[in-house]
């Protein structure tokens, strides 16, 4: 399958190339980067220089029309705002396109313009997405033209979320999570807050209380709940490269069996990993791997349910995820290049 990456010299994108590389069944046909134009994949990036393919192909700044012409899929790995305007002459061009960012994830074109501080560039185009979570939207990613990968805190508090949603045993208006992030979350950009001296040995909460990824989750809370939900969310950056762990604190409605609502929703799951009562999950056991691993303890002294789970912000988070819609909407087997 001829691929490409737009926005590969990014963090996502630099994922995204390292599991291209090794896939079976992908040609990587084009990279982009303005900065790097001219560049080879293994000059810029040297961990990949094992590759053949990494010494000859060279990053290039080539347009979306001329990306048309190379790709049958693209993954875009571009900040929010612009990867829209990139989408738009692909879907016209008939390539599919799997999304990186936040432009597609929402259905609704105001939730955007109030999370995101601007109007949507291509509001004709929200309802063409597919909300690429595999675990929830299989089929319909294997047909999608326009596949919205979630964010990574949203991927870590929707898959242990959704089953006990749907199976009605909590109290939705009393959910409270609290995540935490490593710092490549923020992608490779240069800003103080960012800096090795402002991150390492110290951790911080930000975005509070209204940090954008509440806008996807609570969207896909909503439609399986079949009504309105809202929650607290309170996220930290810590001092991690790669990794995220969330901690979803619950009210009981009921008295459930938790263990058997989980492998009811995830038993055949390649990528959910459930970890039952008696294991918490931990980022180093995931890290580097597109799995997610959940655990969960009953508290019975105050009768709520701590559900929690670990993830890597650069794969199941982001790229390996995007990848496993790929192999989804590639007629390939899901877990290709990812085990
Ligand atoms: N990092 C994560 O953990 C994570 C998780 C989930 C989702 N995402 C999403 O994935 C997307 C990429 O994130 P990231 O962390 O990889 O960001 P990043 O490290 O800042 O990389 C951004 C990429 O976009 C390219 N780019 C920026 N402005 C451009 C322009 N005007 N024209 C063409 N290319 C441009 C950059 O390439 P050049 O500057 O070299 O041209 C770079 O390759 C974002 O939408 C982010 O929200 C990231």
């Amino acid at each position: 399958m001829k691929t490409a990456v737009i926005g590969a010299s990014g963090y996502a994108g630099e994922e995204l190339v390292r599991l291209l590389l090794s896939h079976p069944q992908v040609d990587l046909t084009a990279v982009t980067s303005r900065q790097f134009a001219g560049q080879t994949v293994a000059q810029i990036f040297p961990r990949f220089f094992h590759h053949q393919k990494a010494q000859t192909l060279k990053f290039s700044d080539f347009n979306p029309k001329q990306l048309a012409a190379m790709a049958e899929i693209v993954f875009l790995a571009l900040p929010h705002g612009l990867a829209a305007e990139f989408t738009q002459p692909l879907w016209e061009a008939g390539v599919r396109v799997i999304d990186l960012s936040a432009d597609f994830r929402l259905r609704d074109p105001h939730i955007y313009k109030e999370f995101y501080g601007q109007a949507h560039p291509a509001p004709d185009l929200l309802g063409q997405a597919v909300y690429g979570l595999p675990e929830i939207y299989r089929k319909k990613i294997c047909a999608a033209q326009l596949v919205a990968c979630p964010g990574c805190y949203p991927t870590s508090i929707l898959l242990p979320l959704l089953p006990l949603v749907r199976k009605k045993i909590i109290d939705l208006r009393r959910i409270i999570v609290t995540s935490l992030s490593g710092v490549t979350g923020a992608g490779r950009k240069v800003e103080t807050d960012y800096l090795f001296a402002e991150c390492n040995e110290s951790m911080r909460p930000y975005g509070v209380p209204k940090h954008r990824h509440l806008s996807e989750i609570e969207q896909e809370l909503s439609i399986a709940a079949n009504e309105p939900v809202v929650m607290q969310f309170t996220p930290h950056l810590v001092p991690l490269n790669r990794g995220i762990i969330s901690t979803i604190s619950l009210d009981l409605a009921s008295n459930p069996d938790i263990g058997l609502i989980f492998n009811h929703a995830y038993a055949n799951e390649p990528f959910v990993r459930l970890l039952g009562e008696e294991r918490l999950p931990d980022t180093k056991d995931v890290v580097g791997t597109n799995f997610i691993d959940l655990g969960w303890k009953v508290d019975q002294r105050t009768n709520r349910l701590i559900v929690m789970s670990a993830i890597d912000n650069l794969t199941k988070g982001t790229s390996g995820q995007a990848v496993q819609c790929f192999n989804l909407m590639s007629g390939f087997d899901e877990t290709a290049g990812l085990l």
